[in-house]
């Protein structure tokens, strides 16, 4: 690029002067001439970005790829945004290349799409392919670790979409560093995001996951990145859930469901539905309450099972939640409940694989016990939420009316949930019976006051 050459300008006509002078030579006003860069070699300058009308933005949401599974566009914020770069991480053989396979296919069915593996021949992912029932004229697939090869090809082809699989086997040919190092990682991604940025491609990464559940390499990956989506299941489990953990143009902790099949990822749109296929007759042990991990609110079933024990310590086995948990929940039953359990063994298991962080979960739990330990069944249509404290009071808990329409919309009948979280308006179809306290709910779930 031609060095820059001083220009002085005029303030009074605008004028340009190669050289200073005292004198306006096109106004011949005075002491009026300023340095300023030249004009010309600023219009030429490639890097400089055009401002836009703010109210020009809803065209670009509008024009949002659509990735073909409804699911996945939620958790996006509605769809693959252009020019965005998006990182998916998740553990190996979850079915990352899976997905991004299926939604390149889906891309391609109206646009250019450039899927680049590092990992596999195109044969092996043309196998996959046919394996996904997925064939597109428009997809084309290449087998590269040349960052560099991969971004030309892009732009050659004119890709709308660019899917890299994965970031760990690029390599920018500049940079002294084997695949997978943190300078490559952060090197490759960041031409990455140039790239997309200054093509308008969209591109999606796949990134592998450590043993502490990170993607591999620097947290700067995340910062540099548009969006950040985890691949999670549960060992042995056919489910996969895909979060949001950063959206530049979307919620965070938004999550998709999806099941593993013969013929690839499917999405499961009413997830509730899914996790809650109960027997058709009334389980004593058996309680359903809803949980908010992530972005939703979902219908599960808790489950437990309360047995005389015969030996030695008591055991306490909990699934899906905390242990630690259980046995405070155990001790607030027995003081504030008058439900001891000390001579029995507990298990408590949620339905479905899912794992439960949040404190919404310790009512139903305990109802879930009492039930067990009565032999008698709670009614098909109770739903239940809330936490406990070890005062034995049942305290609020986030999201109570969304958690309610969801029971609502899935045709429960009563929901016993803390007092706190009783909705002012009344939902059409649902009984809520606010509880202030532990003995109060098993009341209120068991009828009477009989006490064990
Ligand atoms: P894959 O997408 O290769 O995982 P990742 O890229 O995250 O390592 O998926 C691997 C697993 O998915 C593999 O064990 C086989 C299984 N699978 C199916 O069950 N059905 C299918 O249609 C496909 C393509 C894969
Ligand atoms: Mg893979």
């Amino acid at each position: 690029m031609a060095r820059s050459s001083p220009v002085f300008i005029c303030s009074d006509c605008g004028g340009e002067t190669l050289k200073w002078q005292g004198q306006c030579p096109h106004c011949s006003a005075w002491n009026s001439l300023e340095q300023r860069a030249s004009a010309r070699a600023g219009s030429a300058s490639p890097t400089r970005a055009e401002p836009r009308a703010l109210d020009s933005e809803p065209a670009a949401a509008e024009a949002r790829l659509g990735s073909g599974q409804e699911e996945l566009d939620r958790v996006l914020g509605g769809g693959i945004v252009p020019g965005s770069v998006t990182l998916l991480g998740g553990d190996p053989g979850i079915g990352k290349s899976t997905l991004l396979l299926q939604v390149a296919a889906h891309v391609a069915g109206s646009q250019r799409v450039l899927y680049a593996s590092g990992e596999e021949s195109v044969a092996q992912v043309g196998g996959r392919g046919r394996r996904l029932n997925v064939a597109a004229a428009n997809l084309e697939v290449v087998t590269e670790t040349d960052l560099e090869a991969i971004q030309a090809l892009a732009t050659e082809r004119q890709a709308a979409l660019l899917v890299v699989d994965s970031i760990q086997t690029m390599q920018l040919a500049g940079i002294a560093a084997s695949a997978g190092a943190v300078t490559q990682l952060r090197e490759c991604t960041a031409s990455l995001v140039r790239f997309a940025k200054g093509s308008g491609t969209a591109v999606m990464l796949i990134g592998h996951v450590t043993k502490e559940g990170t993607i591999a390499g620097p947290r700067v990956l995340e910062h540099l990145v548009d969006t950040v989506l985890y691949f999670e299941s549960e060992a042995a489990s056919r489910f996969r859930i895909v979060r949001a953990t950063k959206n530049r143009f979307g919620a965070v902790h938004e999550m998709a469901f999806f099941a593993m099949t013969e013929g690839g990822l499917r999405e499961i749109r009413n997830p509730s539905a899914i996790f809650l296929a109960r027997a058709p007759e009334p389980a004593a042990g058996s309680v359903v309450t809803v949980t908010r991990e992530g972005g939703r609110p979902l219908l599960i079933e808790l489950q437990a099972l309360v047995d005389r024990m015969r030996f030695g310590a008591p055991r306490r086995i909990a699934q899906g939640l905390d242990p630690n948990r259980v046995a405070m929940l155990l001790a607030v039953l027995n003081r504030h409940g008058g439900v001891s359990l000390q001579e029995h063994d507990v298990f408590v298991n949620v339905v479905g694989g899912i794992q439960i962080g949040e404190t919404a979960w310790d009512l139903p739990v305990v109802l879930a016990l009492a039930s067990s330990l009565r032999d008698k069944a709670l009614d098909q249509g109770l739903v239940a939420f809330g936490e406990l404290g070890l005062t034995g009071e049942v305290r609020p808990v986030a999201y109570g009316e969304e958690r309610l329409r969801e029971a609502q919309k899935q045709g429960f009948k009563v929901a016993l949930v803390p007092k706190e979280n009783v909705p002012r308006k009344e939902l059409e179809g649902l009984r809520v019976v606010g509880v202030g306290r532990v003995d109060q709910a098993l009341r209120a779930a068991f009828g009477g006051g009989e006490e064990e």
